[in-house]
């Protein structure tokens, strides 16, 4: 079907179809992959299936290999990102293709495959065999605390080993979910969380965080230990939030009364079924 088209993955030891792949990303998403690739943390484990015109992807489905914690046991979790075919070329089965081809190759490799969907491709996953998947934020209230000096703001062009060694060294957030990849964490501190990074040296960790009406959200805590909510809370609290929302399981933080409540918008889809029945998707664990 897909002719005269050639199928390529593990292809990134090919400086002309790497460029194309991240030309395609760029035009089909807008996201440009050059930061994280200059910064030296392009993932191997980030696996392209690519139909090829000549040199130029056309269509392609990414599978990321992501190694996890799920209830306690070490395991692989599998996301499927950048899909995407070129306009010219859709409807005709090519990404239905790939999407097998990719979830085949991590046949065995996986306990369990998520995506991100976007709005316009519901139906394309749907149609395709996807399940959608709840999504869910832990939310504590915001009790009064004394404030303590101490988180430094980080910078990731001119903090980018410190954060980086972080990443590297960083315990998982929590037993029930995590994703341990630190690639894919430096993905996130030079993209998503650049401006939200805050070291806690007494603490031997960094929080990304950022509060908006009255709510702290909690992004990741990235460090050799995980702090209890109580050693972590004064260093960043404000008088004025109300609530604080984690995006992440909450299990490691020592915290009572946690409530979970649905998170929408972003759209997960799960291929059969997800091994954790109200997942949390950590923020960071998003390719
Ligand atoms: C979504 C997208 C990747 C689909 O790629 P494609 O190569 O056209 O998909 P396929 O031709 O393999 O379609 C597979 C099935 O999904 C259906 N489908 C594809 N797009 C659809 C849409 N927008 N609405 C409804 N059904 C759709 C096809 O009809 C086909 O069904 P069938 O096999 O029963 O006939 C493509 O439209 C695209 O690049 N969109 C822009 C980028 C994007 O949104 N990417 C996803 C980001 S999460």
């Amino acid at each position: 079907m897909s002719q005269p088209y050639e199928l390529r993955t593990q292809y990134w030891n090919d400086p002309v179809a790497k460029a194309s792949f991240k030309q395609f990303a760029m035009d089909i998403f807008g996201l440009d992959f050059s930061d994280w690739d200059k910064a030296g943390f392009w993932d191997e484990a980030f696996t392209a299936f690519s139909y090829f015109d000549g040199d130029e992807v056309v269509a392609n489905t990414c599978l990321y290999l992501l190694p996890a914690i799920i209830n306690g046991r070490k395991t692989q979790l599998a996301q499927i990102s950048t899909v995407g075919t070129r306009a010219d070329l859709r409807r005709q089965g090519m990404n239905r293709e790939l999407t097998e081809i990719a979830l085949d190759w991590a046949k065995g490799k996986q306990d369990g495959v998520f995506l991100f969907s976007d709005e316009d491709a519901v139906p394309f996953y749907e149609r395709i065999g996807f399940s959608p998947q709840e999504e869910f934020l832990e939310v504590i209230d915001a009790k009064p605390v004394t404030s303590r000096e101490g988180a430094i703001k980080l910078d990731p062009q001119s903090d980018l080993a410190k954060i980086h060694d972080y990443a590297q060294n960083r315990v998982p957030i929590s037993n029930k979910l995590s994703i341990g990849n630190e690639k894919l964490t430096m993905f996130h501190a030079l993209y998503f969380l650049r401006d939200l990074i805050y070291e806690i040296p007494e603490l031997d960790c960094f929080v990304a965080c950022k509060r908006s009406e009255e709510r702290l959200k909690i992004f990741d805590i990235v460090g050799k230990q995980i702090p209890s909510w109580k050693e972590l809370h004064p260093f960043i609290a404000d008088a004025g939030d109300r609530e604080v929302e984690f995006h992440f399981h909450t299990d490691k933080l020592g915290l009572s009364a946690v409530r979970q409540i649905p998170l929408k918008g972003n759209l997960p889809f799960v291929w059969n079924t997800f091994p954790v029945k109200t997942p949390v998707f950590p923020y960071t664990s998003r390719a």
